[in-house]
């Protein structure tokens, strides 16, 4: 079947894996790829198809309501996958009121497009979707009742040899939003907004709450990325209060799988949390990225361990993140795919591999691409 779905903020980390997979994957679709290219969209993180026949990319702000009814129209759009969003916690901390306009008026925006545009046809809302991407900071944080780590009361097939659940609680789709930043704030406004769409005017929505991604072109501001590159240059990582804190760690590629599986056959109205029951303490993974790094370069194992750097804590640091997503694995068959002891080693060789698009990045250069490569096409 064909169809024609936009795909906001795909020139993101997560999203350009998105649309990647959705470019490859669905030749008969064609793929909207809608950004406004704020300092986390960067075009070279589509390269490899940006020729392909099935795939147009649109500078364009989400905020911007008429010009995305627009593009809704001439497109035909019968799909939205909605991932763009200010998604880093310490601006928020900084600037909340961008991230209040992003990500509640723009997924307002991108609402209301969508419903205007499907309920002007005759067929209405009928084989429509509507697909809002967000966060598990949107629970709050659980307790760290086991500091030691015990076995996780689930078996799942992919994790890591370590394995561990720092608690007895996890996050599951029918707890309490409890948002602490106001990065997960706005994203939590952001998820009602959408099943507000769907009760009030019957809009086809998903909603899916994933933990924390990792894997190639992430913005170095987030920790893996970050440190990587800190290693590499042997520069001081900054590790926020005692490294304590626990993640949820899920390979990009894994999301993305798991995101056309839910676009695909996910039951409207329905959320999904995603997730690989994959708790980690931020400071031991800080010290398999330190070994990971050390080994790919030639270095002794642990040479860099000194380059920890203990520093005052985010404001308000959630605690710990750990996803349920038995749902989802049970629903739709969605698994993880990747250990983390493999996701880390490919993730690292790949930062290693590429260190021009790390140059590109913190230089500024990356910025430039859109008026080299897109202008006037
Ligand atoms: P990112 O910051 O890497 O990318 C965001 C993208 O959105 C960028 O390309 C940016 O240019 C675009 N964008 C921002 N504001 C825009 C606007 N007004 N109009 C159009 N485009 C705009 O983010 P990410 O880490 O890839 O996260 C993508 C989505 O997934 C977000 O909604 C985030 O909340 C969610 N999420 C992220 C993670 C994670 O670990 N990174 C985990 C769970 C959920
Ligand atoms: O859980 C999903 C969320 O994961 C997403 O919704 C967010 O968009 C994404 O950014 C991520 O949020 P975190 O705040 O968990 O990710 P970050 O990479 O910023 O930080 C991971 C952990 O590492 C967190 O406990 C803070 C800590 N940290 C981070 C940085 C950047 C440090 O100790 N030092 C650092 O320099």
């Amino acid at each position: 079947m064909k169809r024609s779905i936009i795909i906001t903020g795909g020139a993101g980390f997560i999203g350009s894996h998105v649309v990647r997979l959705f470019v490859n994957k669905y030749p008969e679709y064609r793929i909207l790829c809608l950004d406004s290219l704020t300092y986390a969209g960067n075009l070279a993180n589509l390269k490899d198809i940006e020729d392909k026949p099935n795939f147009r990319f649109v500078k364009m702000d989400i905020c911007d309501f008429d010009s995305v009814l627009a593009l809704m129209q001439e497109e035909k759009v019968d799909g939205v996958i909605h991932l763009a969003a200010e998604s880093h916690v310490d601006r928020s901390i900084k600037d909340p009121f961008t991230f209040a306009k992003t990500n509640v008026l723009g997924t307002l925006s991108m609402l209301q497009a969508a419903r205007l545009w499907w309920e002007s046809l005759p067929e209405k809302y009928e084989g429509k979707r509507f697909y809002h991407i967000s966060t598990d900071e949107v629970y709050g944080a659980l307790e760290m009742t086991h500091p030691e780590g015990v076995k996780p009361p689930f078996s799942t097939r992919a994790s890591s040899d370590h394995h561990l659940a720092y608690g007895e609680v996890f996050f599951t789709e029918d707890m309490k939003y409890q948002p602490h930043s106001p990065y997960s704030a706005a994203k939590a406004s952001s998820d009602h907004f959408v099943r507000a769409f769907h009760d009030t005017y019957g809009l086809p929505t998903i909603v899916t709450n994933c933990s924390n991604n990792y894997g190639p072109y992430q913005f170095p501001e987030k920790l893996i990325p970050l440190f990587i590159n800190n290693i590499r240059h042997r520069k001081p990582l900054p590790v926020y209060g005692k490294g304590e804190n626990v993640r949820d760690w899920l390979y990009v590629e894994d999301h993305a799988r798991a995101i056309d599986v839910i676009f695909h056959k996910g039951k409207v109205a329905e959320t999904y949390n995603i997730g690989g029951f994959n708790e980690w303490k931020n400071i031991d993974v800080i010290k398999v990225l330190i070994n990971t790094v050390d080994r790919l370069l030639g270095r002794p194992e642990g040479a860099d361990i000194d380059l920890i750097t203990f520093v005052t804590d985010r404001a308000g640091h959630d605690l710990r993140y750990a996803i349920d997503s038995r749902k989802l694995q049970k629903e739709l068959g969605w698994e993880p795919s990747l250990q983390f002891e493999e996701g880390i080693e490919k993730t690292v060789r790949w930062y290693l591999d590429n260190q021009e698009w790390m140059d590109n990045v913190t230089s500024g250069d990356y910025q430039k691409y859109y008026d080299e490569m897109y202008k006037g096409r």
